[in-house]
């Protein structure tokens, strides 16, 4: 939820009759959350929605089988994604790399558009396009993305991507506790705040084509996921036919490059990078910026503890230095429990540094992640060594 927002035709009060041209009602369908508590958006379709038959069944999906049975020792890791799988939609191509019981974190490589409609019931999709483009194509309309965008699908909304032709590379986390905008970038009225590094202006949602169905092409099938199972569903051809919504819940894009960073007299905690957060989770943008002012300001993240959470970054573009190793596309993980910092050299160098030119998104969770099967080939062995001044395998 970022605002309230509204697309399209809205009768003048909710649950009340609305009639087309022919004299036909148009069709309610209210989009809610937290039960009937929460942030909701009231849709108007053509047909009923609730006209789904379920079809071919359940199938399995995106394998989130532990390494190792989930013995895997902790240490800090490194995976280099380059290798993760391509040739699907992104539907399918999903590759789980990190997972606890309230998110999993993956890579996408997707070669084509999805042919099928998704409805991800248990959590918000949160993609950030690492490379690539296209359209979302959900209920609420169509909605436009570009390298650098975060783009988030609130739970349970039928959507599909098409994909431009180009290299897509994604990295993608699904939520399921709510996302949501810090509170602290908030007023008492709910507005952004004129110090939050973003304003209602950078978010982009959803818009109806006038005069148009949202969607003719596609296959009549809609996949729904709840419980890590996908079950089929037959939909008829008027399946995205609304005509108007209104309210806080929508797929929304918003790109990295209008995150506003600060800056401090000295090195500030990762927190100021906070941009979507959840009960359990805090996922962070670090673009290029002016660094620490201060005279005697060591600009390079401090050796630390964050004793409560689970760190993954991943890293998109700009100048890694003081990570070993890491290139574009490379996700780190470092666990709670195990100290992190600057590699050998890279704090000592930071000294009158003006100013960095990284940038990547980091998740800290505040529940323990395990990695996958997955990812056990992407993983560079000598990582965890990596802090060694005289590391015994490099
Ligand atoms: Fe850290």
């Amino acid at each position: 939820m970022i605002d309230y927002r509204r697309q399209g035709q809205l009768p003048p009060k909710p649950h009340t009759v609305f009639r087309n041209d022919e004299g036909g009602l148009y069709y309610e369908h209210c989009f809610t959350t937290v039960g009937f508590d929460g942030p909701f958006s009231v849709l108007y379709h053509k047909s009923p929605p609730q006209s789904l038959r379920f079809g071919t069944g359940c199938e399995p999906c995106w394998d989130t089988a532990a390494a190792g049975g989930g013995n895997e020792s902790l240490r800090r890791r490194h995976y280099k994604t380059a290798q993760a799988g391509t040739g699907l939609s992104p539907m399918t191509a999903r590759v789980p790399l990190l997972v606890n019981s309230d998110m999993t974190m993956g890579i996408v490589h997707p070669a084509a558009s999805d042919t099928d409609y998704f409805a991800n019931g248990d959590g918000d999709d949160v993609f950030f396009i690492h490379r690539g483009g296209g359209e979302l194509r959900s209920w609420f309309g169509r909605l436009r993305f570009e390298s650098g965008d975060y783009v988030v699908i609130p739970k349970a909304v039928a959507h599909r991507f098409i994909l431009d032709l180009t290299e897509q590379v994604w990295f993608w986390m699904e939520c399921r506790s709510t996302i949501r905008i810090p509170s602290q970038y908030r007023n008492h009225v709910g507005q952004l705040r004129m110090d939050a590094p973003y304003s209602h202006r950078d978010f982009r949602s959803p818009e109806l084509p006038p005069n148009e169905a949202i969607d003719l092409d596609f296959s009549d099938r809609l996949y729904t996921k709840r419980g890590d199972r996908f079950t089929v569903h037959q939909t008829s051809d008027v399946f995205l036919d609304t005509i108007g919504w209104d309210g806080t819940v929508y797929p929304f894009a918003f790109s990295i490059h209008r995150f506003s960073p600060k800056t401090g007299q000295v090195h500030l905690p990762p927190t100021v990078h906070g941009t979507f957060a959840t009960s359990k989770s805090l996922i962070c943008s670090f673009v290029p910026r002016m660094v620490d002012f201060g005279d005697g300001a060591i600009p390079c993240p401090y050796p630390h503890s964050n004793v409560d959470v689970d760190e993954v970054i991943f890293y998109s573009a700009g100048d890694f230095t003081s990570r070993r190793g890491i290139e574009a596309g490379s996700v780190s993980f470092h666990p709670a429990g195990v100290p992190h910092g600057p590699q050998p050299g890279a704090y000592e160098a930071s000294i009158g540094v003006l100013r960095v030119h990284e940038l990547a998104v980091m998740v800290d969770t505040f529940e323990p992640l395990r990695p996958t099967r997955a990812a056990l080939p992407m993983e560079v062995a000598d990582y965890d060594d990596s802090w060694q001044t005289n590391p015994m395998s490099l």
